[in-house]
């Protein structure tokens, strides 16, 4: 089902949980509400549930709008981050339970039911109760009841933050099955960046209720639409610097003695700029190069090294290849790309340039 959002707003009393969302979630895709905890992600799908009605703007579900509708007319199905199972009823039942409430006959939804526990896998389970399961066989009911009536959009909201990291991966990848298998819409709500990149057809990041960005996960990390995009994706998280301009092309990196010089046309005007340099972008090399200074720190993530370097005010953190012999105090030139570098206006945060389009040879997990 196609889903249209416009000009959609909520304020409770003084705070707008929601400002002025304007997207539209195409039929069959998974949409991530990624940001941090507070910008509004939960009230964007009560919004989109029924169960608040907006203060302001309009929802539409393929052509006909649902603004006012009530949340049972709207034909989703719902899963939370608390299971909400009964406790008193066994798996098979739980998963009945919302044919029940539409009266539907006890042998269909019995059946329905069964066809539901198979899909989430876990149909050898169904005489159990819930307290006899563990944490991620319980979101697999909630899950298969939440699909029992047939929705035609799935919201969930953060299903998996009470999963152990292990669990939460499997479920993670066991949630797009499911979704692809059946082809409905969904509008997962996280605040995890890993787990929303990695699950999403598209990511609508949010910030104090606002839309920051709405792209594929590639996008949003190779082409930052602004500062907030930058700083929330990646990890360990992009290195940020200030420049002024010294003449056309040629700045001084705020905080050192450092000049720096670009080819890039479009920050000519700019006698400021805000550039970010991914760590993993970074490259430690022997001559002069894009900016160097003393290695203050080293550790392991991974297979790679993360160093951190200081020239002046300024630290840069960088990840490097472990082969290479360092040590804290030594003087170490980082390297980049210039199409690797981000560019935006400090006044208005916006991107302004840079950055290179996906071209599927970097793993984005490896980063995020
Ligand atoms: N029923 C309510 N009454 C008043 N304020 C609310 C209500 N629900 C949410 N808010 C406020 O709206 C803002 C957005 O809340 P929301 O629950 O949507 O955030 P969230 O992104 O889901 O955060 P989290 O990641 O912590 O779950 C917050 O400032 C919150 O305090
Ligand atoms: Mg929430």
């Amino acid at each position: 089902m196609d889903i249209r959002l416009e000009q959609l707003s909520m304020r409770f009393d003084n705070i707008t949980a929601v400002d002025n969302i304007t997207t539209t979630i195409k039929n069959g895709e998974l949409v991530s509400l990624l940001g941090p905890s507070g910008c509004g992600k939960s009230t964007t799908l009560m919004l989109l549930s029924g169960l608040y009605k907006p203060t302001g703007g309009e929802i539409y579900f393929e052509d006909k709008r649902v603004t006012q509708l009530d949340a049972e007319k709207r034909g989703i199905g719902m899963v939370f981050q608390s299971y909400a199972l009964y406790p008193h009823l066994s798996v098979l039942k739980n998963i009945m339970f919302p044919l029940k409430m539409q009266k539907i006959a006890k042998a269909e939804a019995k059946s329905r039911a069964m066809e539901m526990a198979k899909l989430v896998k876990i149909d050898h389970l169904a005489d159990r109760k819930p307290a006899q399961l563990s944490g991620g066989q319980q979101q697999r009911v909630a899950i298969a009841r939440a699909l029992v009536k047939n929705p035609k959009l799935l919201l969930l909201d953060e299903p998996l933050s009470n999963l152990d990291a292990r669990l939460r991966l499997k479920m993670r990848e066991e949630i797009r099955r499911i979704q692809q298998e059946i082809g409905i819409t969904a509008v997962f709500v996280t605040h995890d960046q890993e787990e929303a990149l990695s699950i999403s057809d598209r990511v609508m990041l949010m910030s104090q209720g606002k839309l920051q960005q709405d792209s594929t996960p590639q996008d949003m990390y190779r082409l930052p639409g602004n500062v907030f995009a930058a700083s929330f994706l990646g990890n360990p998280p992009i290195n940020f610097l200030d420049l002024t301009k010294e003449k056309a092309g040629t700045y001084t990196v705020k905080g050192t003695n450092q000049q720096v010089k670009f080819g890039e046309e479009n920050i000519k005007s700019y006698d400021a700029l805000k550039i970010g340099l991914r760590p993993e972008h970074l490259e430690a090399v022997e001559e002069k190069a894009f900016i160097g200074g003393e290695v203050i720190h080293i550790e392991t993530i991974g297979r790679d090294t993360l160093i951190r370097v200081q020239q002046g005010d300024v630290t840069v953190r960088a990840l490097i290849d472990p082969k290479i012999d360092l040590q804290v105090g030594d003087t170490c030139n980082l390297a980049i790309e210039e199409k690797q570098i981000h560019f935006f206006d400090p006044a208005t945060n916006e991107r302004i340039g840079g950055g290179a389009p996906y071209d599927g040879k970097v793993n984005l997990e490896e980063y995020i």
